[in-house]
């Protein structure tokens, strides 16, 4: 298979499969703690490759109400409907991430940018540029870890994102994560990087 361009397909039979070894079942510590210290309840937040999406609903119980949810495959948004039924419908989205327009003040990251062929790195930072208003930040988990095995994951380091986003996004936070999962213990980046 040409794994410089996953379709949806390829996703949709991981879902259908259940061979969802990414999802971890509930929101992530890094995420929970950086959204609890948000205090503007309008913020409009976008979470893409998002799968099931726990931070979604973690906001949507919070009373944000301006979380638009994008995913290739139908399944994890099928499945968000019938946890979430109080979300509403029309910002769960199936689409490609990268033909989204729209400006969103928060995007929200975690394993949608790993699980993209490091061949689509430069067009995803172009695309969450362009996704964000004026100061508009791009936070979430990064792997700091190369993977022997061929992705995705996809890994990275600190180096390497740095160089691929510093041009476009000042970089408040990029650090070994404290508060990762278990598994993900030392393996993890979390980071804020802010539009210029
Ligand atoms: C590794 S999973 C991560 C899911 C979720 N973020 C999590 O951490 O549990 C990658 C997700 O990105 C979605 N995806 C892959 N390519 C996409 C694209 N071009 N646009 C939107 N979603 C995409 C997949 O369907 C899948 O749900």
């Amino acid at each position: 298979m040409n794994k410089t361009a996953l379709d949806r397909s390829y996703w949709e039979d991981l879902y259908n499969s259940n061979k969802t070894g990414w999802d971890i079942g509930y929101i992530s510590p890094p995420i929970k703690e950086y959204i609890d210290q948000l205090n503007t309840i309008n913020l409009q937040i976008l979470i893409p490759g998002a799968g099931n999406s726990y931070e979604a609903e973690y906001l949507h119980k919070k009373g944000f109400q301006n979380v638009d949810v994008i995913d290739i495959a139908t399944q994890p948004l099928n499945n968000f409907k019938k946890r979430v039924p109080s979300f509403p419908k029309t910002n769960l989205i199936q689409k490609n991430f990268f033909n989204h327009q729209k400006k969103y003040d928060l995007i929200i990251e975690q394993t949608f940018f790993s699980s993209l062929h490091p061949t689509h790195r430069e067009k995803y930072v172009h695309k969450t540029h362009d996704l964000l208003s004026h100061n508009g930040k791009l936070i979430g988990l990064f792997f700091d870890v190369e993977f022997s095995k061929e992705g995705p994951p996809y890994g990275g380091s600190l180096k390497k994102y740095s160089q691929l986003f510093s041009p476009f996004f000042t970089i408040k936070t990029l650090d070994k994560c404290y508060n990762s999962i278990k598994p993900r213990f030392g393996r993890e980046l979390f980071f804020i990087f802010e539009k210029k």
